[in-house]
């Protein structure tokens, strides 16, 4: 592996000073033992020395002279934590102010101090290099590892045995040697109680999670390895109490409305503001979200997605503070935001606005593996119990362990060279926008682009790493175009709407990667094609009544009603029926109808137009009779049991 290097920046405007300690630092390091590469360099100003960590991501840890200029230790050391805030900071105190210094200083997010005039540059280093080791830990991994390689002969599950039902099959031996060994070695069971239970821990899963919690700013930090789809269900079922309200986005993701119906609460539904000209589902604008705080004090919880999907960030503070004043909890489903935390140009992050719960995809966008989230925990008031039992309500009892060992290594990576590798993609991100606009064909949708105009003066931020592109004047229809990339480019994008395509860049982006698209892009605008006339998939219909709350309608058996019939002609007796399933056409994946809602012509018409278009839209929820497409509706004596919402 190659060896890192951590550079520590001393700050300190007495030239001759500076000179000694950087002199006497690295003097230590190159004596002792040094895994991490730790060199020390200085500067004399504050000024000088923000530049130089904005502008070198191998920076690790700072050591401020609390002797500083006039703007003094104290701003400065404000400054670096508010623009890296995993960055270490130390102080060093002139033996005659020490008081002073340390009061003023107590508040902050200081990690040390060390007296000046003793010049103990090998004590200093000692201490420097144990923080980094600690930031550096990765508990859980390091356990998996470390049994693995002890070997033992396994009497407990998975019945694979680490591989052993595989190896020797003429049958199935591939399957072991396209995995690799590890794979399977490292698939372990509740029955080894070194690597802690992920339902209860007390060892090395709860050490990874309380420095998982450190490095993203909250109280408490659980692994998830059911994704973010589960933790949105764990978190409402332990706020909401059935038929409690909660106020939530329409747009957000499935799980959210499985997850009202799991907890049986009273959903208020946000309509999201729509980009009609790209057909992109924005934010919901501040007033309606104002409004419905304002109508539903009694609402105990609000969730909204931030950023979507397509990188659109609310203006969380004041929102998060409105919801507050009347005691209602903020969650915020960060599923594609889980970095943030990591690079100035992103935050504030959910928690860092004021959020008491922010459940985040590490998997989508940070090292970890498909199903590996976080949930972040900064309630005041939160219930540790109900919180645990609902964890485990929806915890297999044989998690995946290196989907866990993956949170604690994607942590490490995201704490030690997260704001670097960020600051990369930020800057392939910048080339590629620009690199897709000289094509002259294709052309990259600006947050003015991108934003409705309903959520226009909202202070709303884009997340430039999500790169969305207008292709109408390409020639080809999305599906062509997506067709034509994956076939001739070897490219998959990740979304399209009927005349945008998007793309996700990552810490995982490299600059091969970008020129591969920017080739394959040129290409195409070089074969000149005449733009195609393009589809517009029909609009969502606006929300319609809620008649009965979603757990009761989905609870009900119901019957199966055609949309169509077998000439093909429109059931309109559906119209003011009542839905027991979720419809949700995919893309864009919004519910057209959720459990308890009412069914009008309106939807009717929309879901018969999406079943005739020529696009390929999944319709999840339609049930089939035969060949004939049906939705599932409460039966009249059903409805007449139950109380209306
Ligand atoms: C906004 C949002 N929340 C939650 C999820 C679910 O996340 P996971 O795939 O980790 O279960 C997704 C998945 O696409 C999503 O887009």
């Amino acid at each position: 592996m190659k060896k890192p290097v951590s550079r520590i920046l001393v700050i300190n405007d007495e030239p001759l000073v500076l000179k000694e300690f950087v002199k006497g630092l690295n003097a230590a390091a190159k004596s002792m033992e040094n895994p991490f590469g730790v060199v020390f360099s200085g500067v004399s100003s504050a000024e000088d020395a923000l530049l130089a960590i904005k502008a070198d991501g191998d920076i690790q840890a700072a050591v401020v002279d609390d002797n500083l200029d006039e703007s003094g230790a104290l701003h400065l050391v404000q400054n670096i934590t508010r623009f890296r805030p995993e960055l270490d900071v130390y102080i060093l105190i002139a033996q005659e102010q020490e008081d002073e210094v340390v009061d003023a200083l107590f508040s902050e997010s200081v990690d040390g101090y060390f007296y000046r005039e003793e010049r103990d540059y090998r004590g200093m280093y000692r201490i420097l290099h144990a923080q980094l080791q600690e930031k550096a830990r990765t508990p859980f991994y390091d356990q998996l590892k470390n049994y693995v390689l002890l070997a033992k002969d396994a009497w407990h599950t998975p019945g694979h045995s680490s591989g052993e039902s595989l190896r020797g099959s003429p049958w199935v031996s591939d399957f072991y040697e396209f995995m690799g060994e590890h794979v399977f070695d490292a698939d372990l069971s509740v029955s080894v109680p070194m690597l802690d239970s992920l339902m209860e821990p007390r060892g090395v899963i709860l050490e990874a999670q309380q420095i998982a919690a450190k490095a993203f700013g909250a109280k408490r930090t659980f692994f998830a390895t059911n994704g973010t789809s589960t933790a949105n269900k764990v978190i409402f079922q332990t706020l909401l109490a059935p038929g409690e309200k909660l106020i939530l986005d329409r747009n957000c993701h499935k799980s959210i409305h499985h997850a009202v119906v799991l907890s049986g609460a009273h959903p208020i539904y946000l309509d999201s503001s729509v980009n009609k000209k790209y057909g992109i589902y924005g934010p919901v604008p501040k007033a309606r979200i104002y409004g419905a705080i304002e109508q539903h004090p009694d609402a105990q919880a609000l969730i909204l997605t931030s950023c979507t999907y397509d990188g659109l960030r609310y203006d969380l503070p004041p929102i998060i503070e409105a919801a507050h004043e009347k005691g209602i909890k903020v969650i915020i489903d960060e599923a594609w935001y889980g970095f943030a935390r990591f690079h100035p140009e992103f935050r504030p992050t959910a928690l860092e606005a004021g959020a008491d719960y922010a459940t985040q995809s590490t998997h989508k966008v940070l090292t970890a593996f498909s199903q590996a989230s976080m949930i972040h925990v900064n309630d005041p008031t939160f219930n540790a119990h109900l919180f645990r039992e609902n964890f485990n309500m929806h915890t297999s009892t044989s998690p995946q362990y290196s989907l866990i060992a993956s949170l604690d290594i994607g942590r490490k990576q995201a704490v030690m060279e997260g704001y670097k590798l960020l600051s990369r993609t930020l800057e392939l991100a910048r080339e590629l926008r620009a690199q897709i606009n000289s094509t002259g064909v294709f052309r990259v949708l600006d947050l003015e682009d991108l934003l409705p105009p309903e959520a226009a003066g909202d202070n709303v931020k884009l997340d430039t790493t999500k790169v969305t592109l207008d292709i109408s004047a390409c020639g080809y229809t999305v599906e062509e175009l997506q067709q034509v990339l994956f076939e001739r480019f070897n490219i998959q994008v990740e979304k399209t709407t009927f005349n945008t395509l998007t793309l996700l860049l990552t810490i995982g982006t490299t600059r091969s990667k970008v020129s591969r698209l920017y080739d394959a892009l040129m290409r195409l605008a070089r074969e000149g094609h005449a733009p195609r006339r393009i589809y517009r998939t029909p609009e969502i219909p606006g929300f319609t009544e809620l008649r009965y709350l979603p757990r009761d309608a989905y609870f009900c058996g119901g019957e199966a009603a055609a949309l169509l019939d077998e000439q093909e002609s429109v059931n309109q007796d559906l119209a003011g029926r009542i839905s027991a399933d979720q419809i949700v056409p995919y893309p864009p994946g919004i519910p057209v109808l959720v459990p308890g809602q009412t069914i009008t012509p309106e939807i009717i018409q929309y879901l018969v137009a999406l079943l005739r278009s020529q696009k390929t839209v999944e319709l999840h929820g339609i049930l089939y009779d035969g060949y004939l497409p049906c939705l599932r509706i409460l039966k009249h004596e059903e409805e007449s049991a139950l109380k209306p919402a």
